[in-house]
């Protein structure tokens, strides 16, 4: 991204002769741990190159405007900073506005208006977190230009805070985690409630991790999002009738195989199977990625997609046809990613094959779907940060 041409659009779009202050905060990919986070599991995401810059300066009025160049023909969307209500007609602008909002109720001082731009190269909604990361961006901006010295962690929690509560998607804190906390050439092995977490060296030694968006349309994403939260939440009141847990995930697999009569109903059953297994693939995966077994790594992304799609299931037709796709071109291991119900698949595929890979499956994705597939190497990256720059 072209810092300077940001600049010039920001001072461009707000009639500004100043300039404005840079942040960015990156979109993640999650190796392993699906659907474990808001179930008090362990999940293995990294932050990743791809993601989301903000330009802003603080006004002298008392309101805010925001603008994306991404969604230019919207335009500038703006309101005053006592009026801040989740509006349908605001679209993408209603998360940095749920972050501000948060921000105020929570007591912290933003007194004055502010201007702010927005430009990512995250694709929207296909499951590599575009929201966690212009909530992460756009808290960054916040508590640096009005000097609220919140610490990282405090962002993280509120920017979860505020797509739970303003935006209404039950989120889990995976993906504000990563986009906040990652870590260049790492993933996080996160414990997602009690926030416990280690960085593992994303070792993948002739291995990339690749990107296919199915770029199928997404339905019903956060209803469906929502309704499996339910269907845990369900689970765990059956289960807690006998077993002192706090979530489902305080069950190893043992126990849930010894317990499986306390469900009677077979969703509930297929649900909770999957969040204890891969709840226990993501330690193994762990495991196996600081050990350096990549065979096993894939093996473990494998079976979580089979569990994603037979027991969770989030998965799409498509979906599936990727992530077979991907495995009868040679990649090591192959999952959808993320919330389901479209998006992505992550795949790790060795370095060598990865032109015949891309090649292949984009085609035969293309010839049996219709749907074109954008295939990309991710690389890890750092959490979200201020950028500095020299003016050209
Ligand atoms: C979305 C949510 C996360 C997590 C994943 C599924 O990305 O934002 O909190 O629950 O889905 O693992």
């Amino acid at each position: 991204m072209n810092l300077n041409a940001l600049i010039d659009y920001f001072k461009d779009v707000f009639n500004q002769s100043e300039n404005p202050t840079c942040y960015f905060a990156p979109g993640r990919v999650n190796i392993i741990g699906e659907h474990t986070d808001y179930n008090g599991g362990h999940v293995l995401p990294c932050a990743i190159h791809l993601g989301t810059y903000i330009m802003a300066k603080k006004t002298v009025g008392k309101s805010i405007r925001l603008f994306s160049i991404n969604f230019k023909e919207t335009g500038i969307i703006e309101t005053e900073i006592s009026h801040i209500s989740n509006k349908y007609e605001n679209g993408w602008a209603n998360y940095p506005l749920g972050i501000i909002k948060t921000l105020i109720d929570k007591g912290y001082q933003i007194d004055s208006g502010i201007d702010i731009l927005v430009a990512g190269d995250l694709p929207n909604g296909a499951g590599l977190s575009s929201s966690a990361s212009i909530e992460l961006a756009t808290i960054f901006a916040i508590n640096d230009i009005y000097h609220l010295n919140l610490n990282r962690l405090e962002m993280v929690k509120l920017s979860q805070t505020s797509e739970n509560e303003f935006n209404g998607v039950m989120c889990g804190i995976m993906d504000q985690f990563a986009c906040g906390m990652g870590k260049k050439n790492h993933a996080i092995l996160l414990h997602a409630h009690k926030l416990d977490f280690s960085y593992v060296p994303l070792s993948l030694q002739n291995n990339c991790l690749i990107i296919i968006n199915s770029n199928q349309r997404r339905g019903l994403i956060n209803s469906g999002y929502n309704q499996r939260r339910l269907e845990c939440i369900e689970a765990l009141q059956a289960f807690k009738e006998i077993l002192k847990i706090n979530s489902l995930c305080d069950m190893t697999p043992d126990i849930f195989e010894n317990h499986q009569h306390l469900i009677h109903s077979e969703t509930l059953l297929k649900r909770t199977r999957h969040v204890v297994q891969e709840n226990h693939r993501t330690l193994i995966a762990f495991e196996a990625l600081r050990d350096g077994r990549l065979k096993t790594l894939g093996r473990l992304m494998n079976e979580s997609h089979a569990s994603l799609r037979d027991d969770f299931e989030v998965s799409t037709s498509e979906l599936d046809l990727l992530t077979d796709l991907a495995l009868n071109n040679g990649a090591i291991g192959s999952r959808m990613m993320g919330a389901g119900f479209g998006g992505c698949t992550i795949n790790l595929v060795a370095q060598q094959i990865i032109v015949d890979f891309m090649d292949n499956v984009g085609k035969h994705y293309h010839d049996q779907t219709g749907y074109t597939a954008d295939i990309y190497i991710v690389n890890s990256d750092d959490g979200a940060r201020k950028l500095e720059f020299t003016m050209e």
